[in-house]
């Protein structure tokens, strides 16, 4: 069996199974356009003083959207580069996809980067999918089905202490606005763990949590894209999700707290 049939053995449903399979398979290929055009020149605009787009967000949108049509078509697309700037919580079934994850790491040659592919039904999560293409990491997870990465199962790590805990973070695009909360941020967290990383996608640092290889991750000014896939990782693999308060999760509000569950009154103490 290859690594998605192994996955999708553990989905509680047949339609989850497929659903699951379809995010897989767009991944994959959105993913194979991305690592193809990682060494090619990139043509790059800009979304606003930081914040970058290339032709490769774009190629891979694209590609994501005619696999999902093929292989769900009833479903409903919300995606990056086509979807505005605030979108609002669809009702029913509607796929939520960032094409390329970690842009900017992308356009400088710097390999963290992933697809993020998430199915939520009014608002829930169902099925979500982080694939690294440098790294062939292919991260899926349904709902009640568990995490797996490359068709083995992954769970959160059981570190209690903030002082043994890797964690991460990311600065929002808009950093002129929020430099003060967000060095706030570091100056209370960082003397207290033992070490912080911005790796600059917050998708693979979510799907990272989701396997052990961060206890926590926290950060405001994300997109729905950016989070919705990973949060379903984190929370199959036996984390919590919450915003910084500690109040449920919902991938359209700005801020997300991602831990391993053990450390996260301890990280949410320090957001407050
Ligand atoms: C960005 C990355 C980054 C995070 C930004 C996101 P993009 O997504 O996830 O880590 O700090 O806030 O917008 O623009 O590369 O898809
Ligand atoms: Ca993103
Ligand atoms: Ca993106």
């Amino acid at each position: 069996m290859n690594r998605i049939e192994t996955t999708i053995e553990h989905c509680k449903t047949s339609e989850l199974a497929s659903q699951l399979q379809a995010a897989c398979r767009a991944a994959l290929v959105g993913g194979t356009i991305i690592r193809d055009m990682y060494n090619a020149p990139h043509s790059i605009e800009m979304k606003g003083a930081i914040n970058l787009v290339t032709d490769t967000d774009v190629s891979s949108e694209a590609a994501i959207i005619a696999s999902l049509n093929e292989d769900t078509p009833d479903i409903a697309i919300m995606a990056e580069e086509s979807a505005g700037d605030n979108p609002k919580i669809p009702e029913g079934k509607v796929w939520i996809i960032d094409p390329l994850d970690g842009t900017t790491n992308f356009a400088h040659g710097f390999p963290f980067f992933a697809v993020s592919i998430a199915l939520l039904q009014d608002g829930v999560p169902q099925v979500g999918v982080v694939y690294c293409p440098m790294q062939d990491e292919l991260f899926a997870s349904c709902r009640e089905g568990g995490a797996w990465m490359n068709g083995k199962r992954i769970q959160v790590t059981d570190t209690r202490f903030l002082v043994e805990s890797l964690v991460a973070t990311g600065f929002p695009y808009d950093i002129h606005e929020n430099i003060d909360e967000v060095l706030m941020q570091l100056r209370d967290i960082l003397p207290k763990v033992r070490d912080i990383r911005r790796a600059g996608a917050a998708a693979v640092d979510l799907a990272y949590v989701a396997c052990g290889r961060l206890d926590g991750f926290w950060e405001m000014a994300l997109k729905p894209w950016d989070t919705a896939a990973g949060w379903l990782l984190v929370t199959e693999a036996g984390g919590e999700v919450t915003d910084f308060t500690g109040k449920p999760y919902s991938p359209f509000i700005p801020e997300i707290l991602a831990t391993n569950s053990a450390i996260h009154q301890l990280l949410k103490d320090q957001l407050e």
